[in-house]
This record gives C-alpha cells, structure tokens and sequence, in this order.
C-alpha cells in the first residue's frame, strides 16, 4: 500500500473542506485506490480553527520549512489564498521535490510559468483542479478528454457570486448592492469581492482554461474585463422581455485564428443551456470540432465541493509515476498578434433622452454611419424622459465604441445608461 504524507496550507473554507473529506474518505480512498494518505502537516494561524475541526494539533504551525524538511510529505496544498506567501512556499516546495496542489487561481494566472519552472527543476508535479470552477472536472475534462478535438469556444459562468447575485436580481426583482451582502454571508464570496463582481476571480479561471482549450498561452492581460456592478435590475428586466437572460460569462474563442479572451455580463437566450444555470452553481459549455457541444455543471465554490477537487488532484498526483506539463509555451510575455480585442457581437443598448421630434434620427444616423445596424428598437416612458432600447446586429466592438461616443455627446441624449453584450 502506497503512503503518502500530506501537508494542508490554511485551513478555512477550502482547507477546512480538504481535511474533512480526508478523514472522512480515508478508507475509501485506500481501498479504491491504493493510497493511504496521511495529514503530515497543517499550516495555519489560527489554531482554534484545527481544533473545531478535531484536528491533531501538534501537526499545526506556520513554518514551512517544517513541510519542506519532512522527506515523508511529498504533496502539499495550498489554500492560503492571494499571491504571498504562497508563491514563495509553493516555489520552494516544488524546488524539494513535493507535488503541489493548489486551489489559488490568482496565484496560478499570474505565475504559473514561475511555478511550472521551479515543478520541472525539482521533477515536481503542478496540480490545479481546484482553482476553476470548484469541484466540477473541468481541467481533467480539458487536459484529458478532448485531445480528439480543437476546441472552437469555451462558454463560462465560472463565478458562483456574480451568478447568485444575477439570479436573485433577475428571480426576485433586487437591485444588485441588496445581494451582494447575502452572498458574502453565504461565503460565496472572495475576501475581497472586487474579485467576484468585478470579474477578476472569472479572468483568472478564464485564463487558465483558455490556455488548456486553445494549448496557448492566454495571459490575464489579453482578456477583456468587466463586472456587474452598474447592472441594474432594469436591465435584467428589459432583457427578459425580449428572451433573454443575464449571466456573468467568460467566453473564449478561436475567431479567424486569432483567441478572443472576455469576461463582460452577456445576455444570452433564456433557452441557452448555461441560462438555466442558477443561484452559485457554475457551468461551462465548451465546443470541440469533433466532439461538439459539451457542458459541465456544478458547485463553483464552497468547502465541500472545492474539498472534493483538491482530494481529487491529491490522489491524482499519489498515482503519477512521471509528471506532466503542459505542451504550450509556458509564458506571460505573448505578442498581441495572437488575439483579437476588436470582438464581434450583438449589444443591447440602454440610452436615457429627451423626448421629443428627431432625437432618434439623430441616433440612428450615428449608428449607421459607424455601420451599426438596429435590429430592434423599444421607447418607454420614464416621467418626462424617454428610455430607449436598441437590440443591434452583430458589430465590430471598436465600430459600437465609437457610435457611442458620438451619441453621449448629442445634446439630447442625458446618458448612455447600459451597453450589453449579446452572445447567441
Ligand atoms: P480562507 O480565507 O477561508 O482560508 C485561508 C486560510 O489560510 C485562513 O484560515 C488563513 O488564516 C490561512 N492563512 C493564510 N495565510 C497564511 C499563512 N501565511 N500562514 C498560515 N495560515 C495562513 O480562504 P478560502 O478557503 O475561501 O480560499 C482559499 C483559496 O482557495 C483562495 O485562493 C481561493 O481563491 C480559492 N478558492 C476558494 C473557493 C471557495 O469556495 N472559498 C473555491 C475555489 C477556490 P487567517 O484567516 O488567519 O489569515
Ligand atoms: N468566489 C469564487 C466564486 C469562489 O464565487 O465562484 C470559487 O472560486
């Protein structure tokens, strides 16, 4: 029977998951797959947290040269969270020869050709199921299953805070800062929730899986980002009635060779698969040549199901003989050549203006002197004010930018309230 030493870096949601699952599947995993795994370490500060958990506390510290001079643990993970220390800890682990396994997607988007070098120096393996999309397989599903196919597009709700926010406003008619407090009670929520609602928690998951979907390099810096907090429940409400849902997307793909990487709110047909994903469940949709359309569906976050992820890699990596990289080259520095920033899509567009005689000629000529084309217009009265809708066909994003900036300056138009994209 194969023995393996673990060592557990932080122990609150996601650490606190890990070694439940742990104790609790011991056996089974033993049993089912030959690994008897063995909690050798726990790095943590607050020790009250190992004891509610009924830990051994004499396994508890903060140094990780404990870890790194113990030649029996030959795993660690990580669930600190953030870039230091981490990084460093991780570096040096993988420098001695211990696997890692990690749930830190900021970490991994940003230096994961940092760390993949330190994991080839020491012969190390690099492990992060965990850091998309909590305990659904989509990195196994990436890296594994689909080498039959090149993969066309990768749809993704990958956020289960902004995707429970957006649910609730759209099911419960809320407005968007009512939500956001129950989400972070709910723990859905990163430390610091620009993460979730302002859509970096979803460029760096969108990062990683792109880079696995397209077997290229697609750093953080070439992905277009945009969160939801201006999205108001009117805008929810509007896109219901023309048959549309709003989801927090990160969307990726090969569009005339080139990789388009975004992360934006999209609405999309409400009878789109990934529209029935609700409340903090994530889903992703992904289309492989050969395979066609796929999605995954499950928890994105939580003690448990990232727990279920994290063990997952941990046994993984008990049973690999030699360590794998990956095929790409592993780098931050991409020429911008590769990508495309110029997207095509339709928008829904949201404008506040005057009511009166000639205010939409004025607007629809802008639109299509910028080749702009409405595929829908609605006027709704707003006391003295006229709100207008435009529903407009596909349109390069720089010939959208452009007409808006021409129309935010004509004198009847108050403001330009919401600007959406559109994926069908
Ligand atoms: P938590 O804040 O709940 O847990 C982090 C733990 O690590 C805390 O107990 C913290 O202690 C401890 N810690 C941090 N730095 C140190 C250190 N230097 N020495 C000892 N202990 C330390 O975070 P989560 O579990 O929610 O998230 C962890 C990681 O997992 C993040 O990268 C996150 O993005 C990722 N993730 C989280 C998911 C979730 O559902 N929560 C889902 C998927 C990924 P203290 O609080 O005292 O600082
Ligand atoms: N804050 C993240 C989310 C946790 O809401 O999905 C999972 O990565």
């Amino acid at each position: 029977m194969k023995k393996v030493g673990v060592a557990l870096l932080g122990l609150g949601t996601v650490g606190g998951g890990t070694y439940r699952i742990l104790v609790n599947n011991h056996d089974a995993i033993k049993k089912n797959d030959g690994v008897d795994i063995e909690i050798r370490h726990i790095l943590e500060k607050d020790i009250s947290k190992a004891e509610k958990l009924g830990a051994d506390v004499s396994i508890v510290g903060t140094d990780i040269n404990a870890v790194i001079n113990d030649p029996d643990t030959k795993i660690v993970a990580e669930f600190f969270g953030g870039i230091e220390p981490a990084k460093t800890f991780l570096i040096k682990c993988l420098l001695a020869g211990k696997s890692i396994v990690t749930a830190n997607k900021e970490l991994f988007s940003k230096h994961w050709p940092e760390l993949e070098a330190a994991a080839k120096n020491g012969k190390a393996g690099l492990y992060f199921e965990a850091s998309c999309v909590g305990g659904v397989p989509i990195i196994r599903t990436l890296t594994q299953s689909m080498q039959g196919n090149n993969i066309n597009s990768l749809y993704g709700i990958v956020n289960g805070t902004t995707n429970y926010i957006l649910s609730k406003m759209s099911d419960e008619g809320l407005e968007y800062a009512d939500v956001l407090k129950e989400a972070q009670r709910l723990g859905y929520a990163e430390a610091n929730p620009s993460a979730d609602v302002d859509g970096f928690d979803s460029m760096y998951k969108l990062s990683i899986l792109s880079s696995l979907a397209f077997r290229t390099k697609v750093p953080i810096n070439q992905i277009y980002r945009e969160g939801i907090s201006n999205i108001t429940k009117d805008d929810i409400k509007f896109g219901k009635e023309l048959g549309y849902t709003l989801k927090l997307l990160a969307i990726s793909k090969k569009v005339d060779g080139k990789i388009e990487a975004r992360v934006h709110p999209t609405f999309i047909k409400n009878d789109h698969p990934l529209a029935s994903v609700k409340g903090s469940f994530n889903g992703v949709f992904i289309n492989g040549d050969n395979v066609g359309d796929i999605m995954l569906y499950g928890k994105g976050a939580g003690d448990l199901p990232t727990g279920s992820a994290i063990v997952s890699d941990i046994v993984f990596a008990a049973n690999q003989s030699k360590p794998q990289y990956t095929s790409f080259k592993n780098t931050n520095d991409v020429s911008d050549k590769g990508f495309s920033k110029n997207f095509i899509c339709k928008y829904f567009l949201r404008l506040t203006v005057v009511d009166q005689a000639g205010v939409l000629s004025k607007i629809s000529s802008i639109l299509a002197k910028n080749k702009v084309s409405v595929n829908l217009m609605q006027q709704k009265n707003k006391e003295d004010k006229a709100l207008l809708i435009f529903l407009v066909h596909k349109t390069h994003e720089k010939d959208l930018q452009k007409a808006i900036s021409e129309i935010e300056k004509l004198s009847c138009v108050d403001s330009v309230d919401s600007i959406i994209r559109v994926e069908e």
